[in-house]
């Protein structure tokens, strides 16, 4: 049996209280109800999920360029950091397996600042406001990705 393909799942700031945000916006779930939800549904089609969370620009970027050097597969909730990190964008932008943008919520159908996302011009893809499906439909594209 062939070892399960290993995804990165990094999640940006304010996530990790989810269960604190506008749930008419973000849903209901917390972030550990949202990590075991993706680790299920990554098991599923015989992948595995490292879920990752930080609220720190600097952390992140580390583990892009972790990721750049092993060449695993990610896929990125960079919450607000999609609005305006530059530093991240260019962390995405050496990453040598595909990366894929998700968001809970679609940025495209609120405030006027989260119609920008200086990610997407790098991810492979974008999928967005559908919930923690989001990140079930992220994991099959990136099956069919890789
Ligand atoms: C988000 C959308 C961003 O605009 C926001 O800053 C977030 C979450 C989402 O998943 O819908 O924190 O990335």
């Amino acid at each position: 049996m062939s070892a399960a393909t290993k995804v990165l799942v990094l999640n940006g700031p304010n996530l990790d209280r989810l269960d604190l945000r506008d749930s008419s916006i973000y849903g209901s779930m917390n972030f550990a109800e949202l990590t075991s939800f993706i680790e299920r549904e990554a098991a599923l089609i015989d992948c595995e999920a490292d879920v990752r969370q930080s609220n720190s620009e600097v952390e992140i970027i580390t583990w892009l360029h972790e990721a750049s050097d092993s060449k695993t597969p990610v896929i990125f909730n960079p919450a607000a950091f999609t609005h305006y990190s530059y530093a991240i964008r260019d962390a995405v932008a050496m990453l040598k397996a595909p990366i894929i943008e998700v968001h809970l919520s679609n940025p495209m159908a609120r405030e006027e600042f989260r119609h920008t996302s200086v990610i997407s011009g790098v991810a492979q893809g974008t999928i967005a406001g559908f919930g923690p499906h989001s990140y079930r439909l992220a994991l099959l594209a990136m099956k069919e990705l890789i």
